[in-house]
This record gives structure tokens, C-alpha cells and sequence, in this order.
């Protein structure tokens, strides 16, 4: 008979970078990472995994249209849930998957679209251990996929079984924003996975990055526990700036970071000197790419969103859409006005992870 599953799933953010993997195979990651899981309302990948006696090969429509051939990461899913399940050894998959988000909002796909499709295989064949075993099988697809199984504060593990677990759920801290700023660019960027393994083979800081990663994501999760920004900030803008640096010390170098993304470095450093108490409000991180992740607290997202609207102004009125007119003082800061870099505003917040709808 025939039978079909759906799952939604989000891309996530990466507060503590995985980069290098030392098995290349089962996907194992060189260090620990830690992430955010984004909200499903606002963006999320949808998977549906269909199996009937009628088919007679694997097939995969992308947003409706069908694919000449499975990628090998796609084939190496599948290849290990037909090792898992008994029942699947004659049957073959129509896969079908859609993003509600385009490319152009500068998030990879392949987060979400994998941590779907890795929950509806294990569901539609009723895997044993379906928590495990789907985060294997995302992670076996892409790296951070394994990340985006579970909503909320999430860590991929290097050690034992390098599976993923909730560190902490979305309502532990609801009122954590996310703004994603796209940058107009057309750089073709060298893909994460070649990136990090050239990184593994030329890079000297690598190691020194490697040895310090865990103490930074103890310290971070103690900052996360207690709700304390400050931390959270100084924390998650340092470990970006480091991965960056770890790409420039690759050989020939990988550059994500553009004029633009210096220029917004510049104006979330000199926003944040603007508090009377010293406190920070923004925080910034960037993954393989120029498209800088903002974290914020809700009282303070008015206000930066104010901000951005004046530092960069455009002519395209949909990317104030979420700036309310007001007449309220901006704190003044050094920073030059940029016109017409910014493309699109993205906002957004902590997600619970993912929902299998059928
Ligand atoms: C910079 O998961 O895309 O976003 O495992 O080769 O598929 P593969 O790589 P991928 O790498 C993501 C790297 C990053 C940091 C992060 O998300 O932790």
C-alpha cells in the first residue's frame, strides 16, 4: 500500500561555528558547535516522503520540479535507511521538497531540507530509535542539519555518537530577535564543505581554535542559562570573528566577509557603546557568507531597526516594512550613512523545532 509522510523544518543559526570535520563520510565534526533554531511561521523547509509498490526508482521533485538525478548526500540518506529498515529493501522514494524561503534571504537551505526530509524517512519507516536516528541521518546529509532536528538552543556534539540534543527550548528565552540583514552581492562564495577541509589542510590558527571551542561553549551556555546578553554577545561576536579569521589563514584564503559586513561590525560596535550603563544591545554573526545574523533583545529592536532604517537608507520601501515612523531620538553615532546595500530585512525569533504533519 502506499504511504506518505510530511515534515516542516528550519534552517538554524550557529552562535558557536562547526567548521572541519574529521571523518569526511559519516560527517563528524572536528569541535562542538551551538545553535539557534529559527522560527517555523517565518521560514521553514517542507519534506514529503512518499513509498508505494508501483515506483519503480527513487525520485526527487525541488519546488515542484523533478530532478534528473539524487545529489550523492541524498542517495547516502537513502542508502542508510534501506540498511535500517527491513521492510524498505524493494521499495523505492518520491521525495518532494520545498523552502518558504528564497535563497536570497541568505540562509542555506540545506539545513532545513535535510533535518525534513531525515524525520520523514525515519518516521514513514518507522526507524528504530526515531530521535537518534534522524539526526544521523540529517547529519549524514549536512553537517548543521543535525542542528535543525530540534528546536530552541541546540549542541552538536564531536564526541561518542556526535549526535545533537536541545540545550535549552524556545521559551527559555522568548524574547531573544533575530534580524538578518541581506546585503546586495553577487560573490560566489566557495562552499562550506570545501572551504573547512581546505582549512584542515593549510590553516596553522585551526588548531589553535580547536583548543579553546569547548570552554567558549560551556561559558556561553552559562550565559544562555542566566539570561545574561552581555556575555551572550561578547561571546557569539567573538567566535564569528574567529571563524572568519580561521578562513583567512587558509590557504589560498576564504573571504565570506565584504565591505558591508565591516561596515555593520563597525555600526553594532558603536551602537553598543551607546548605552548610559554600558550595556550591549546587538549582537552580530556571520556565517560562510557576508549576510551578517543579529541577535536582540525585543526592548532594543525597535530602536536598531530605526537605526538601520537611517544608516541605510534604500530606495526599495519594502525592507522598512517593519520600521514604524517615529519621531523618537536615535542615538547619535559615527558611522557613514551607506544608500541602497541593503536588500532585504529578515526578522525573526527562536523556533520549537521541527512538525511532522502527516
Ligand atoms: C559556516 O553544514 O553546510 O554555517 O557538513 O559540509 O554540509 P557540510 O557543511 P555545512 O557547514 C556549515 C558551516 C557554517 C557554520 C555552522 O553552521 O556551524
Amino acid at each position: 500500500s502506499s504511504r506518505s509522510v510530511t515534515c516542516q523544518a528550519s534552517p538554524n543559526i550557529a552562535l558557536i561555528k562547526y567548521w572541519g570535520k574529521r571523518d569526511e563520510e559519516l560527517i563528524l565534526p572536528d569541535n562542538d558547535s551551538l545553535s539557534i533554531t529559527l522560527d517555523l511561521t517565518d521560514m521553514h523547509s517542507y519534506t514529503t516522503v512518499s513509498t508505494s509498490p508501483s515506483m519503480t526508482c527513487d525520485t526527487f521533485y525541488f519546488e515542484g520540479v523533478l530532478q534528473t538525478k539524487l545529489s550523492s548526500r541524498m542517495q547516502k540518506v537513502l542508502g542508510e535507511v534501506r540498511r535500517r529498515a527491513k521492510d524498505m529493501q524493494n521499495q523505492f522514494v518520491e521525495i518532494r521538497s520545498q523552502n518558504t524561503f528564497p535563497a536570497s534571504s541568505g540562509l542555506a537551505s540545506s539545513a532545513s531540507a535535510y533535518a525534513s526530509l531525515a524525520i520523514a524517512l525515519t518516521k514513514l519507516f518507522n526507524l528504530d530509535n526515531p530521535d537518534a536516528t534522524a539526526a544521523y541521518l540529517a547529519r549524514i546529509g549536512s553537517g548543521s542539519a543535525i542542528r535543525s532536528v530540534y528546536g530552541g538552543f541546540v549542541r552538536w556534539s564531536s564526541e561518542g555518537e556526535c549526535l545533537s540534543s536541545c540545550v535549552f527550548p524556545m521559551e527559555h528565552w522568548p524574547d531573544l530577535r533575530l534580524i538578518i540583514l541581506i546585503f546586495n552581492s553577487s560573490k560566489k562564495p566557495v562552499s562550506s564543505t570545501d572551504a573547512m577541509q581546505r582549512t584542515r589542510e593549510t590553516s596553522t590558527l585551526f588548531s589553535a581554535r580547536l583548543a579553546t571551542v569547548n570552554d567558549k561553549i560551556e561559558k556561553l551556555i552559562e550565559a544562555i542559562r542566566i539570561k545574561d546578553f552581555n556575555t551572550f554577545a561578547k561571546i557569539v561576536m567573538m567566535d564569528s570573528s574567529q571563524f572568519h579569521a580561521v578562513c583567512m589563514d587558509t590557504y589560498p584564503p576564504v573571504i565570506y566577509l565584504n565591505e558591508q559586513s565591516k561596515h555593520l561590525i563597525d555600526l553594532v560596535h558603536a551602537y553598543n557603546e551607546t548605552d548610559e550603563n554600558g550595556a550591549m544591545k546587538v549582537a552580530y554573526t556571520f556565517d560562510a557568507g557576508p549576510n551578517p545574523f543579529c541577535f536582540i533583545r525585543e526592548q532594543h529592536a525597535e530602536e536598531f531597526l530605526r537605526l538601520l532604517k537611517y544608516i541605510y537608507p534604500t530606495a526599495d520601501n519594502n525592507v522598512h516594512k517593519h520600521v514604524a515612523d517615529s519621531d523618537a531620538k536615535l542615538p547619535s553615532i559615527n558611522v557613514p550613512i551607506a544608500p541602497n546595500v541593503l536588500e532585504r530585512i529578515v526578522l525573526t525569533k527562536i523556533g520549537s523545532g521541527p512538525k511532522i504533519i502527516s
